[in-house]
């Protein structure tokens, strides 16, 4: 292991904080090192593996898909990635789709198409706002909606023509919306800013000025999707209808896939040539989506993914009333759950992993839990046994 690790840090570019651990193996939630540990993984690699490891049905779609081709071009239809987009479309309010291969990315084609549609309406209707503690990717768009300084600071200028204003604010909304605004992108649930929800009042009055003022409503859906919040999309809860999604982590099932799903009115913003992606779409990794798809659309799985929310989120309220002090806030739905912790954060993630399980930190004080979505009650239970004993280790001093 330790071989690996130091190539590890000789050869791969220092942009990540990587934990002291060489995984070799993943199995339902479960994944193993190379001395044989056992850990119960409680971040699903990011919101990526809602199936958890080594499921069957993706590999042989995958193994299928490998046998006719891995790649062909978007000059040519694929099987797989038809059958994935319309599958998203007839389960959303969507009529198209774009294919990518990131989140990303996904906001980038979002970002292009409701520029070019702004200036269908009027030339200076270019004007974006996002918000304050939002995260929305890396490159320079995503960066330049992403609201958080400490990622974009050292990169600047950013995107111009991007204004950031606070989340759930509706004062700050209507005092920045104008005819000039074609987009407002947003989570909702911030995930990387601390699992913070929108509220109901917020979106209400972001539609009704989406109407009056003709601006889209763009939902990044990248960490939301795809079951997370025990709906098929966050916005279904919300009883909305955005007029662009943009999906990946789990879409492709651990493949990177990225997508953009848009409104009917929109389907003409983009004629051939205006975007693209040379990867965009891989069939194999489409092949992979379509069994998530049709997994989290079988009868009861997402009523199921709400029943263990429920369960998860009582067990810590009791833990929360049991350990005021370390367990300052529960945030969340479905299987996105924030615990604000503090300054505790590191040390109970540091004695969760001597305990075997995997646990993930947002917002320097965060803790996430994102396990994948087929966890079972029992294996909550070991999370919560575990959590539990760390508490009170850190309450007796
Ligand atoms: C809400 C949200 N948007 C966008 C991204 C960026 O996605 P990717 O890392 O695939 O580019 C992330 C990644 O964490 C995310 O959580």
């Amino acid at each position: 292991m330790e071989n690996i690790l130091l190539e590890d840090k000789l050869y791969i570019l220092n942009t990540y904080r990587r934990m002291n651990l060489n995984l070799v193996k993943g199995e339902g939630s479960f994944l193993w090192d190379d001395r044989g540990r056992k850990y119960l993984d409680m971040f699903s690699g990011i919101a990526v593996n809602n199936l958890g490891y080594g499921n069957k049905e993706i590999k042989e779609a995958i193994i299928e898909q490998l046998d006719k081709y891995n790649h062909i071009s978007n000059f040519f239809v694929s099987e797989s990635v038809v059958n994935l987009a319309k599958l998203l479309v007839e389960n959303s309010f969507g009529s198209k789709v774009f294919f990518c291969n990131s989140g990303t990315e996904a906001n980038e084609a979002a970002l292009k198409l409701a520029r070019k549609y702004g200036r269908s309406i009027r030339e200076d209707k270019s004007e974006v706002l996002t918000f304050y503690n939002s995260f929305h990717g890396r490159t320079y768009g995503g960066l330049s909606l992403t609201g958080q300084e400490k990622y974009k600071e050292p990169y600047k200028p950013s995107v111009p023509g991007i204004k950031h204003i606070n989340f759930n604010d509706c004062k700050d909304l209507k005092d920045s919306i104008s005819e000039k605004v074609c987009a407002v992108f947003l989570e909702l649930i911030q995930g990387e800013g601390g699992i913070k929800e929108v509220s109901k009042e917020f979106i209400e009055e972001l539609v009704i000025l989406s109407k009056k003022y003709r601006f889209l409503i763009i939902v990044d859906e990248i960490q939301t999707g795809l079951g997370r919040t025990g709906d098929l999309f966050a916005y279904q809860g919300l009883g909305f209808t955005p007029h662009i999604i943009t999906l990946a982590k789990a879409l492709g099932g651990g493949l990177p896939l990225g997508a953009m799903v848009i409104a009917k009115e929109l389907e003409n913003v983009f004629k051939p040539g205006d975007h693209g992606s040379t990867f965009g779409g891989n069939p194999v990794a489409c092949a992979a989506g379509v069994v998530v798809l049709r997994k989290l659309l079988e009868r009861d799985f997402l009523k199921e993914v709400k029943g263990k929310s429920d369960y998860l989120l009582q067990e810590l309220i009791k833990l929360r009333a049991k350990f005021p002090q370390i367990i300052i806030d529960i945030r969340g739905k479905g299987l996105i759950i924030g615990l604000e912790v503090g300054d505790y954060a590191d040390r109970i993630k540091q004695r969760a992993l001597e305990k075997g399980v995997l646990l993930n930190i947002t917002s320097g004080t965060v803790l996430r839990l994102l396990p994948p979505l087929t966890i079972t009650y029992e294996e909550l239970d070991l999370f919560l046994k575990v959590f539990s004993s760390i508490l009170e280790e850190i309450s007796e001093g």
